[in-house]
């Protein structure tokens, strides 16, 4: 087959998936509100305990099967069940992620282009400039969500190799230029010492169950799980290629941005005296107005810090539409290009009800169960469908898979103790960690 990764696009690839706003954005502001160093501490222990397991799950479910996420949970399953089939519904998510994620980088690519004029000089333009546009500008919008879209349906169009291989190939060393750069001046700030001790020395006063979930909650998402995506991507991986050193790597790379983005962030925002805590206006109102007090060079890093985090979103966006071209490609035997053109329109479609859900105009009617359809979106996808497609992968892997058939997968690349380690982990603590998670988001503890 000749549309598959080399391993090192492998690993670009689903670094490129795993590295997103989750790193740049999200991280920062949940250890921002979480008090820091004690947070980091144990969201790392959540990434190497409970992230890990799940990616190394689901590249061996992957790499074994080399087909879609439905086909490969029939083939691994000890007696080729047919109705694992129903896995399949993970497909779903990633087009519900990928409607409003869309949109969200839509705003950042329309902040590259507003970076370019006056950047607001307070918190209160800022926040006023950002209000109207998710509620008011609704062209505005829908442009940068188009322009998003099709770039995301252009490059999966091409495929695994010439498409998002590619793509990676090209955005993801330009992201690691451009966050150099910007630790390099983060580096030089006053500030930078004091960034270094809020995220690293730990104050536990701050940590709290809340705490704890928001890690392991942020330790999925960051690494593209429950959503098939890491399957999918394994199913394109040469079945000798060592998945477990490639995991490893891809875990490590993730990590590492959102520390060197958490630097970054925290030295501005310490520069200029603002509080760690900005929330989610983080991107979008506190850093702006922290820019535009530094001049020609705040422009200058204002474009850099818009670039790269579209160059990273664009990454993961590709990631989010893979498993369901896959499924379509296999099970349905449709061609690339008419299931990109369906999966591409119903994700640019929901895009467009997310977006017009937080408008004054249509928030009234696009609004369900008291959260409007952005909101719900994020819920259904982040908080139901991902935590569930990782206890069904936990419990696939532990009770429903041949052991000795895993066993032989991992050691031939890792010694007995790792595996054994890894299945303990499998069949009893991650599925117990999520089921507490999944309840808690459902707000039943
Ligand atoms: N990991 C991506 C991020 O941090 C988000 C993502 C989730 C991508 C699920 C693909 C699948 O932004």
């Amino acid at each position: 087959m000749k549309n598959r990764f080399s391993r090192i696009g492998f690993i670009l690839a689903a670094a490129g998936s795993a590295v997103g706003l989750g790193n740049i954005w999200k991280f920062p502001y949940i250890t921002g509100e979480y008090g820091g160093g004690a947070f980091v501490l144990v969201y790392l222990l959540a990434i190497m305990f409970i992230g890990l397991t799940v990616f190394l799950a689901e590249a061996v479910i992957g790499q074994n099967a080399q087909a879609n996420v439905a086909t490969s949970f029939i083939e691994t399953s000890k007696s080729k069940n047919e109705n694992w089939k129903i896995a399949g519904f993970m497909i779903a998510t990633g087009l519900i992620l990928l409607s409003f994620y869309s949109v969200v980088l839509g705003w950042i690519l329309s902040y590259v282009f507003s970076s370019f004029g006056t950047l607001p000089a307070d918190a209160k333009t800022a926040g006023a400039a950002f209000d109207t546009l998710i509620t008011k500008d609704l062209a505005t919008q829908l442009l940068y969500h188009t322009l998003i879209a099709g770039t995301v349906i252009f490059i999966v169009l091409k495929g695994i190799k010439d498409g998002i291989e590619k793509i990676n190939l090209i955005l993801m060393p330009f992201l690691g230029i451009i966050l150099i750069g910007l630790l390099m001046y983060a580096i030089s700030l006053d500030s930078f010492s004091k960034a270094v001790s809020f995220m690293f020395v730990a104050d536990w006063s701050k940590i709290n169950s809340d705490a704890l979930l928001a890690a392991l909650g942020q330790a999925f998402f960051t690494l593209s799980l429950g959503v098939g995506t890491i399957l999918t991507y394994s199913a394109s991986l040469p079945k000798e290629a060592n998945f477990v050193k490639s995991s490893i790597m891809v875990a490590l790379v993730d990590t590492g941005i959102a520390l060197i983005a958490g630097l970054i962030i925290f030295s501005f925002l310490f520069e200029a005296g603002a509080p760690s805590a900005a929330g989610p206006g983080l991107v979008f109102i506190s850093l702006p107005v922290i820019f535009s007090g530094w001049g020609l060079l705040g422009k200058i890093i204002a474009i850099s810090f818009f670039v790269a985090l579209v160059f990273a979103g664009i990454t993961s966006a590709v990631s989010m539409i893979e498993p369901s071209l896959m499924f379509f490609i296999e099970r349905f035997k449709m061609t690339r290009k008419k299931a990109t053109l369906l999966c591409g329109s119903v994700f640019y479609l929901l895009g467009i009800v997310a977006l017009l859900s937080m408008s004054t105009t249509y928030g009234s009617s696009l609004t369900f169960f008291g959260k409007n359809a952005f909101d719900l979106m994020d819920f259904a996808s982040s908080s139901v469908m991902m935590p569930t497609a990782a206890i069904v992968i936990c419990l696939f892997l532990g009770y429903f898979v041949d052991k000795t058939m895993l066993q032989e997968k991992f050691t031939k690349h890792t010694s007995v103790l790792f595996f054994n380690v890894w299945y303990f982990l499998i069949r009893y603590v991650v599925p117990i960690a999520i089921t507490i998670l999944f309840l808690n988001q459902l707000g039943l503890i």
